[in-house]
């Protein structure tokens, strides 16, 4: 989704070019949804793909690669002609990272800059690898013309707040703010933007959206896939680096942010920003009361036994890294002051769901004390991301029938009909990265914020290394996890 319109014709690039092109982001992402760009004639059909590697490959091979991988991945059958088009745009080029030699070949490749206005570098590889593309393409004058050329980078953006610094000068040292995207894909969601249309179309919700009628917000992000192959990068990073710093305080800021003066860049990040500089912070000795943290041991799920994280491969031994993470947050503004924030993501639960789930208070009078209405639930607002995209409210209706009886309905007001096309976050993002739309991408201050919210904990388990609590693999994670809750009423809502 574009929510500003300020591409200018001039600056669309022609040339995008992917590092870390036959890697697993590449793969799982980027390719296919690029595919399905093309698929819905959303390239220009100027635009052409250099697919950057180390594998000593041919353009042939490459394009015996793509088939594989989009057979695999896109939605439907492969469309020959639309695959020949795509693949008719790419050219394959085996290099090293860390080789000036491979940048001097790239910049022979690309159109002379009178020919063409804009390349995108897709950094698709691993964090350490970032700045030896950004300063080797320096050194071959790829980061010019500034302003134009753009740098996509995937989080996690540092893996503390002084590498993010580090990594933010680095970056600042070579390319213009306006030439990078840092890209955190939860913000494509389709949910997750529809989540400011609800919010702020709405006149029904906006009123009700505070301390006032909301009793407490639950964001989960569950996951039942293990770590993937991707030990090497998990098992120093954990849940809490992986998905909370990141996914999961961006849900938080849509979900808690004051209305944007304007549907742009600025303002949206502006608002944000606000919010994760009023999370109360988290003092060294709160740290317990705020986080849980635990690894997943064997179990199973769907029926299949599945490894523990210490069994998976590549995981050193007795990793006390985490898995699961959950925590509690207050927003000390006028609009949240005393509703908890729990946040709650990890990797081998029982299902893959993302929620947003958003309880509210009960209400003041117990009218129904003398009726067979034993008691009142709570109302919910329950914002399903994945996989299912929804928008429910949990209402009390009377029981048809002679007594005064209640039943809780839902009022689904699901978005999208079943004939309307999933897009998945990329196609979202990837458009605008080409369009040069920066809304949906963050701004460094928010990353930075981000880092110091969560700092405290990542320094506390830093020095708690010996041990670390399991949960079967298939549960809902550790019973641990029930201790933040503020009052005895407060549940995780796994389902929508
Ligand atoms: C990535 C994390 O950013 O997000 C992964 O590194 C995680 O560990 C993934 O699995 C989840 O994204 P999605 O869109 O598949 O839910």
């Amino acid at each position: 989704m574009t929510l500003a319109k300020n591409a200018l014709p001039e600056n669309l690039p022609c040339s995008f070019v992917i590092f870390g092109a036959t890697g697993n982001l590449a793969s799982n992402k980027l390719l296919p949804a690029l595919y399905h760009l093309e698929a819905a004639a959303r390239l220009s059909e100027s635009l052409s793909l250099i697919a950057f590697s180390r594998r000593a490959w041919t353009t042939e091979s490459w394009r015996e690669h793509m088939r594989e991988v989009l057979a695999e991945r896109i939605k439907g059958p492969l469309d020959t002609p639309v695959f020949e088009r795509f693949i008719a745009r790419f050219s394959y080029l085996q290099g090293d990272l860390n080789d000036v030699e491979s940048y001097r070949t790239l910049a022979a490749r690309l159109p002379p800059e009178s020919a063409c206005s804009a390349t995108v570098f897709y950094l698709a590889i691993k964090p350490s690898e970032f700045s030896a593309v950004i300063e080797n393409l320096e050194v071959v004058g790829l980061n010019k013309p500034r302003g134009m050329n753009r740098v996509v980078i995937e989080k996690p953006f540092g893996e503390d707040i002084e590498s993010a610094q580090r990594l933010n000068r680095l970056l600042h040292l070579h390319f213009d703010e306006e030439q990078v995207y840092r890209i955190d894909h939860f913000l494509g969601k389709e949910t997750v933007q529809n989540l400011l249309v609800f919010r702020f179309a709405n006149t029904l919700i906006e009123p009700l959206w505070n301390r006032n009628f909301i009793d407490h917000v639950q964001i989960t992000v569950a996951e039942s896939i293990g770590i993937e192959k991707r030990a090497d990068y998990y098992d120093r990073a954990g849940a809490l680096r992986d998905m909370l710093q990141n996914h999961l305080m961006q849900l938080l800021t849509v979900v808690a942010m004051e209305p944007p003066p304007a549907l742009e860049a600025d303002a949206l990040r502006d608002e944000k920003v606000k919010v994760l500089r009023s999370i109360r912070p988290i003092t060294k000795r709160a740290v317990h009361a705020h986080a849980v943290r635990a690894q997943y041991a064997r179990g199973s799920i769907d029926g299949q036994s599945v490894l523990g994280y210490q069994q998976e491969a590549n995981v050193e031994p007795n990793s006390t890294t985490e898995t699961f993470v959950a925590a509690k947050f207050y927003i000390d503004n006028w609009r949240w002051r005393g509703v908890p924030f729990y946040l709650r993501t990890g990797k081998r639960l029982a299902k893959q769901t993302s929620l947003i789930a958003i309880r509210f208070r009960h209400p003041p009078q117990q009218l129904f004390r003398e009726t067979p209405v034993e008691s009142i639930d709570p109302n919910w607002i329950l914002l399903s991301i994945q996989p299912e995209e929804s928008m429910r409210m949990e209402i009390h209706v009377k029981q048809p029938g002679l007594d005064m009886d209640t039943r809780v309905m839902q009022m689904n007001a699901s978005f999208r009909k079943t004939d309307e096309q999933t897009l998945d976050a990329y196609e979202t993002l990837l458009l605008d990265v080409i369009e040069g739309d920066r809304s949906l991408f963050i701004r460094f201050d928010e990353v930075e914020w981000a880092w110091r919210v969560v700092d405290p904990i990542l320094k506390h388990w830093a020095v708690e290394r010996e041990y670390i609590p399991t949960y079967a693999a298939g549960s809902w994670g550790p019973a641990d996890a029930n201790r933040l809750f503020d009052s005895d009423d407060q549940n995780w809502r796994n389902e929508p």
